[in-house]
């Protein structure tokens, strides 16, 4: 494969080859999918929100002392990333019971949690990313037991971050997925990309849904939503 060589093509995102070995370029969608593929459409702007959004929160993550893969954004669709093999985890961070939670336990939707929950799903689209346990985390080898408590701390460090952020511009951080992956030199760092497709977030005045739930419940105005985001966010036009 050579530099420019399309290297994965994923249901939000196209990773590229760069002249570095050590680099990928990604390119942002504006395909939605849900219920594991299931549910498709175009959403004319989401490609570029999730690139600006996922953007500002890595830098501010990096600001704040997070490993993350994020080198830069190289247009309003793309960015550079570190090269990183993906833990075939995905993290997900709650404060506020919602989806596949409130299903799971019976908790009414927007239930505020004692504290944080941390779940570990399988990336694993033909067993549909199923929940599972540290325990099977060890038995199918995914992560050493180091790596998880790294992303645990990890999780929470950011959900902390990002709960503070986001309160600040009046928006309530329900719930978020985190991937990480593990670089050339076997460091950790997280990866994939934050966006409105990734985490729930609510108006803290109106409750108002201001993430892909719009597109999963058919609730309409999904990219107006996305663009909220980005404005309550500063809408800094630096990508
Ligand atoms: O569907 P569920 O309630 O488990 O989702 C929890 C959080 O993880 C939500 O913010 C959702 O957007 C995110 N998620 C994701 N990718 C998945 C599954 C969930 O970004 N494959």
């Amino acid at each position: 494969m050579r530099a420019g060589d399309m290297l994965y093509e994923g249901k939000a995102k196209q990773l590229f080859l760069t002249e570095d070995p050590g680099v990928v370029r990604v390119k942002y969608k504006d395909t939605a999918t849900a219920f594991n593929g299931e549910k498709r459409a175009v959403l004319e702007g989401k490609g570029e929100m999730n690139n600006r959004i996922s953007t500002f929160f890595f830098r501010y993550l990096n600001e704040h002392g997070i490993p993350n893969h994020f080198i830069d954004a190289i247009s309003p669709l793309e960015q550079l990333v570190r090269k990183v093999d993906i833990i075939p985890l995905e993290v997900v961070v709650r404060n506020i019971a919602a989806g596949t939670l409130s299903k799971r336990t019976g908790l009414p939707e927007g239930t505020e949690l004692r504290h944080p929950v941390v779940e570990l799903y399988y990336k694993d689209d033909a067993l549909g990313d199923p929940l599972i346990n540290e325990d099977h985390v060890s038995v199918l080898q995914l992560a050493t037991e180091e790596q998880l408590k790294e992303m645990r701390e990890m999780a929470l460090k950011v959900n902390d971050l990002l709960k503070q952020l986001m309160e600040q511009e009046k928006i309530l951080l329900v719930d978020f997925k985190l991937e990480f992956g593990v670089d050339a030199e076997g460091k950790l760092l997280l990866a994939d990309e934050i966006s409105p497709d990734t985490c729930r977030f609510w108006d803290a005045k109106t409750g108002e849904k201001l993430d892909k739930d719009r597109f999963r419940r058919d609730l309409g105005q999904v990219v107006e939503a996305y663009r909220e985001i980005w404005t309550r966010l500063g809408g800094k036009k630096d990508v």
